[in-house]
């Protein structure tokens, strides 16, 4: 059947987290049902689109750039059409809607976050009319999670089970561009992850700003610790979720990483500061002391657990002995991995209103500093590892060189093992090999394929795709 998007190729260029990411899957997804091509190449995309995000200023400006940039690249020779179709969604759109028009005329179309299923419409009307359409809701009536989905490997897809966030840090823009929390009813979730099994994902991520919370707006508590129980009882390899915030992880999830054989031995639990006071001001409603406590318990029900975590160097009025205590805090924990960064000023939130007198040059060293602790720290808990056996799950060729595979241990590590002969990278794509780990570095582990599946090519239900 021939749609207005027969013969067309379009490129969705995404920043920001992972929500943006699955969204742009469910782009992806859409578009292709419709007839489009997918391209990687900007320049031969007929129709871009941009998944934006604003959390931090440096994610922001980037866009108006490379909308701007795009003004003057003609449409690719054959094209069926005289002029490139611009759209712009994710965060910014939702948060600039029809402002971004005029600061960027050439733009077509503008969606937000809560209306990804209008895209089609919205770009439709574009290449019919020629002028800018922009939607961009308050909030979102349903979970829109029936859409169908183009995933990026066929052995791993992302869950959403909470959109939103009631949390309010007050230096976030996130519960501003993605609205309350909205949980999805746990039948639904169940049954995509069912679908996912039957299609041969071996590894499934529930996604939220908060998991933890999972629950709370459809069932008047908590539930997550049940979707936990639920997803292992599907069959899944290899279970994770994302984000996690510290004042909502239960014993009762805590307890899960002992117990269940999904869950795989790693969290990201982001700790922002150290320093009490400073937590404080970010109304992240834990202290330091509590985090200790959760991770103890953490090690106490998974001893070898992976923690990592996000910290923000520079928040107003974060003085030196703050910053000492979150270098501390980060040393304390050995933490396999840390995402830093300088706190950015975000308009609206609360925190922008504070005085924020810390010289930037100031700012720049503890952020230096820290990312030196961090590296020391990871280095420090990959050697662990050293001579011990890991299930790798297996993404493709190293960046660097085609004769060495790269994947994934259960606690989230890269490891790189030089493939056994006459094997290529792709044939072992998205298996799962037993690597002996040799060398232990900061960010990876490498050594060499001793066993595991190694033979019959894992052959998935169709090139990534699910149509629920
Ligand atoms: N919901 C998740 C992640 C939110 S955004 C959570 O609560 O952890 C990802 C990270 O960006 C945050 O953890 C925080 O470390 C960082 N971040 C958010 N707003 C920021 C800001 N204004 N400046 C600098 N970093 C910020
Ligand atoms: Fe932002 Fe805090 Fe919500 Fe995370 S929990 S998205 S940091 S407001
Ligand atoms: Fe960015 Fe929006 Fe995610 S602001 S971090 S893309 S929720």
């Amino acid at each position: 059947m021939r749609t207005a998007f027969t013969d067309l190729t379009f490129c969705v260029r995404t920043f920001g987290c992972q929500m943006n990411k699955h969204d742009s899957e469910r782009i992806c997804g859409m578009l292709e049902g419709l007839g489009a091509l997918p391209t990687e190449d900007i320049e031969t995309a007929d129709i871009v689109v941009f998944m934006t995000c604003c959390v931090r200023e440096a994610a922001d400006t980037r866009l108006y750039g490379q909308v701007a940039s795009l003004k003057n690249v003609p449409v690719r020779p054959g094209s069926p059409l005289e002029k490139r179709i611009v759209a712009v969604g994710g965060c910014i759109g939702q948060r600039d809607g029809e402002k971004l028009t005029h600061a960027l005329p050439h733009l077509d179309v503008v969606f937000g976050t809560y209306n990804l299923g209008s895209l089609p419409q919205l770009l439709e009307g574009a290449l019919s009319d020629g002028k800018h359409h922009v939607e961009v809701l308050d909030a979102a009536a349903d979970f829109p999670t029936d859409l169908p989905t183009a995933r990026e490997h066929a052995w791993a897809a992302w869950l959403p089970i909470t959109i939103g966030c009631d949390n309010f840090c007050s230096y976030c823009i996130v519960p501003y561009v993605r609205g309350r929390e909205k949980s999805r009813p746990l039948e639904d979730i169940v049954a995509e992850a069912e679908r996912y099994v039957a299609a041969g994902v071996r590894e499934i991520t529930l996604l939220g700003q908060n998991v933890n919370s999972y629950g709370r707006d459809l069932y008047g508590s908590p539930r997550f610790a049940a979707v936990l129980d639920a997803l292992d009882a599907t069959g899944i390899e290899r279970l994770r979720f994302a984000t996690s915030h510290p004042k909502d992880l239960t014993d009762e999830v805590i307890a899960k990483f002992g117990s269940l054989r999904s869950l795989m031995p790693a969290l990201h639990l982001p700790v922002q500061s150290g320093s009490d006071a400073v937590l404080a001001a970010m109304n992240r409603r834990y202290t330091r002391a509590h985090y200790r406590d959760l991770v103890d318990k953490l090690r106490d029900a998974c001893p070898d657990i992976a923690l990592s975590t996000d910290v923000i160097v520079g928040f107003p009025g974060e003085g030196e002995a703050d910053f000492e205590d979150t270098c501390r805090l980060v040393e304390e924990v050995g933490y396999h991995q840390v995402f830093t960064f300088i706190y950015s000023k975000r308009e609206g939130t609360p925190a922008a209103t504070l005085v924020d007198d810390t010289p930037h040059e100031v700012v720049q060293r503890r952020f230096d500093r820290l990312v030196e602790v961090v590296q020391d720290q990871a280095f420090r808990a990959n050697q662990r590892d050293v001579d011990t056996t890991v299930d790798v799950l297996v993404e493709g060729a190293s960046k660097r060189d085609e004769a060495i595979m790269a994947g994934k241990s259960p606690k989230n590590q890269t490891v790189h093992a030089r493939l056994p002969e006459g094997v290529s990278a792709s044939d072992l794509a998205g298996r799962i090999v037993q690597v002996r780990v040799d060398e232990a570095r900061t960010w990876y582990l490498s050594g060499e394929v001793v066993g595991g599946e190694t033979a019959p090519a894992f052959v998935a239900d169709g090139p990534g795709e699910d149509r629920p």
